[in-house]
C-alpha cells in the first residue's frame, strides 16, 4: 500500500471538517504548522518571539482540542498518522477543489476596501480582456494573475474595472497600490486584519506563519486582492525581476497563493515579470498573465474625445499609431495639441517631437530599468528602423552576446512591451523607437563602445 504524503493544508480541510463551528486561533495554527514541518517547542517560541513555557501550553491544549474533535488520542507524535488516515477516509477525496467546496461556509458578510483605486467610470473598450478574466478568475478559479504591461497603457484601470464587475461574486475585495513600496509587514497587517475582520496588532513576527494565517482565510472565504505596480519592489538592470533587498517577503506571499489550495485569488498589476513567475504560470495551471497592448483605433478615438480632440481623419490614425493606441500617452497628447496646437493634429505632427513630458518620463523610467543587454538590442533595433530577424541581430548587429542572452534580452523585451515579434523578427513601437533614437544621440559618443557596428548593420 502507497502511504500519501499529506500536505498541511490538506490536514487543515481535514481540521475545518472535524472541528465544525469551531476553528482554531492564529496561534494554534501557527504552532500546528511548525511542528507539522518539524519544528520543536523551543524553537517555535525563538522564532514568533513567543514564551517557551506558552507555546508549550498551546500545544498541550491543541492536542487536547484536537483529540475530542477526532475521538482519538492525538499528540505531536502521531498528528500526522492520525489525520492521514482521516484525510483518505474522507467520502470527496478526488478532488481537492470539490472537497473544498464540501465544507460549510459560514454566511460572512461582504466587506470591501477599494484603498487608493482610480475611478474607472470613463473606460472603453477592453472588452475581450475583460471577458478572459472573468473567465479565468470566476470559472476556472485561477488563484494568482498577473497583468502585465508598459507604462500607462491601462493595467491599473483593467484591474479596477474587472474588480468592480466581480465584487458581488467575492465575500471580500482588497485593492492597493504598492507604488509607494510598503513593507511586506504592514500589508499582511492590513490584509489580515481585513479579511479576519478582527485586529490583528498580535501578528507574529514570522512571516512565513503570518502568511499562514491569511491563507486560513483565503480557503474560507472567497477574497478577490488586487495589488497595483509590483515593479516598484524589483530591482533594475542585470537583476531585473528580482526583489529589492527587503521586499524578497512578497515573492513568498505571491508563491503561496499561487501555489496552494485556496477559494481566493490575488491579481497584480506589474511592468516587469517578477522572478519565480513564469515558472508557475501556465494556460492549463491555476497561475495566469496576461500582457496588455494597445487599445484599437475606435477606442483611441474615444480617449481623444474625452480631451475634446473629436477627428476621424487619417491624421488623426497616423496620431493613435505614432503612441501605439496607449491611453496615457494619448491623454497627455490630446492636452497638449488642444492647448498648444488648437487642436490641429496636422500642425502637431509636423512639428517632430512625439515625445515630451509624462510620456519621456515613463519611457525614461522603463529605459533605466533595463540590463546592458537590454539596451544594446534596444539601440540596436532603434537604428535599423525597421524589422530585424533574429538571426540578423545575432550574425551582424550585437554578435558580441551570446545567442542565450541575446533571447533572453528579447523575451525580456517583450514582457515590457517595448518591443513588438513578427515571427522571427523584431521591431519597436514608433513611440519607443522615437525615444531610444533620441537617447542614442545624447549617448552614442561615449556610452557604446561598439557604435560603428549599428551603421555598419
Ligand atoms: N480602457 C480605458 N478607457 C479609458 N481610459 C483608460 C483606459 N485604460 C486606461 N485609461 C486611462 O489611461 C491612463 C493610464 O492608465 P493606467 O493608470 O491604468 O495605466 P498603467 O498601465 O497602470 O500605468 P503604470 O504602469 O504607470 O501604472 C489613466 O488615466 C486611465 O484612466
Ligand atoms: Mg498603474
Amino acid at each position: 500500500m502507497t502511504v500519501i504524503e499529506l500536505s498541511f493544508e490538506q490536514a487543515m480541510l481535514v481540521l475545518d471538517k472535524a472541528l465544525q463551528k469551531k476553528h482554531l486561533s492564529n496561534i494554534q495554527e501557527m504552532v500546528l504548522r511548525l511542528c507539522w514541518s518539524g519544528y520543536t517547542y523551543a524553537e517555535i517560541a525563538e522564532s514568533s518571539g513567543y514564551d517557551d513555557d506558552y507555546i508549550r501550553d498551546v500545544g498541550f491544549r491543541l492536542w487536547q482540542m484536537l483529540s475530542k474533535a477526532l475521538g482519538e488520542n492525538i499528540a505531536k507524535s502521531n498528528v500526522k498518522t492520525v489525520l492521514r488516515r482521516h484525510y483518505s477516509s474522507l467520502k470527496q477525496v478526488d478532488s481537492q477543489v470539490s472537497t473544498i467546496a464540501a465544507f460549510p461556509t459560514p454566511k460572512i458578510q461582504q466587506q470591501q476596501d477599494w484603498g487608493e483605486a482610480i475611478d474607472v467610470s470613463v473606460f472603453y473598450g477592453r472588452q475581450k480582456e475583460q471577458e478572459l478574466l472573468q473567465r479565468w478568475i470566476i470559472d476556472e478559479k485561477c488563484r494568482l494573475l498577473m497583468l502585465l504591461g508598459m507604462g500607462g497603457i491601462g493595467k491599473t484601470a483593467l484591474s479596477v474595472k474587472v474588480a468592480e464587475k466581480l465584487q458581488s461574486k467575492f465575500d471580500f475585495v482588497f485593492w492597493r497600490s504598492l507604488r509607494n513600496s510598503p513593507a511586506i509587514s504592514d500589508l499582511m497587517r492590513e490584509l489580515i486584519s481585513f479579511v479576519s475582520q478582527q485586529s490583528a496588532a498580535s501578528l507574529p513576527e514570522n512571516l512565513d506563519v503570518q502568511i499562514s494565517y491569511l491563507m486560513k482565510y483565503l480557503r474560507s472565504r472567497r477574497c478577490l486582492i488586487l495589488l497595483d505596480n509590483i515593479e516598484s519592489l524589483l530591482q533594475s538592470g542585470e537583476t531585473s525581476g528580482h526583489y529589492c533587498t527587503g521586499y524578497e517577503g512578497y515573492g513568498q506571499l505571491l508563491r503561496r497563493i499561487g501555489d496552494e489550495v485556496h477559494q481566493s485569488c490575488l491579481v497584480f498589476t506589474t511592468r516587469e515579470t517578477p522572478s519565480g513567475f513564469t515558472a508557475r504560470e501556465g494556460d492549463a495551471l491555476p497561475v495566469r498573465s496576461l500582457q496588455l497592448t494597445g487599445l484599437s483605433a475606435v477606442e483611441s478615438q474615444q480617449i481623444l474625445a474625452t480631451k475634446g480632440l473629436v477627428d476621424s481623419t487619417d491624421e488623426c490614425q497616423q496620431l493613435i499609431q505614432r503612441y501605439a493606441g496607449n491611453p496615457l500617452a494619448l491623454k497627455i497628447v490630446a492636452t497638449t495639441i488642444q492647448h498648444l496646437f488648437d487642436g490641429n493634429i496636422c500642425q502637431f505632427l509636423q512639428q517632430g517631437s512625439v515625445i515630451f513630458g509624462d510620456i519621456w518620463e515613463i519611457l525614461e523610467q522603463q529605459f533605466n530599468r533595463l540590463s546592458a543587454n537590454e539596451k544594446q538590442v534596444m539601440y540596436s533595433l532603434a537604428v535599423k528602423q525597421d524589422w530585424v530577424s533574429l538571426q540578423h541581430l545575432q550574425q551582424y548587429v550585437i554578435p558580441q552576446i551570446s545567442e542565450r542572452e541575446l533571447l533572453e534580452a528579447l523575451f525580456s523585451l517583450q514582457r515590457r512591451s517595448l518591443i513588438e515579434q513578427r515571427s522571427a523578427s523584431y521591431t519597436q513601437p514608433t513611440v519607443v523607437m522615437e525615444y531610444v533614437s533620441e537617447n542614442l544621440i545624447g549617448k552614442v559618443c561615449c556610452e557604446i563602445p561598439t557604435a560603428e557596428n549599428y551603421s555598419l548593420a
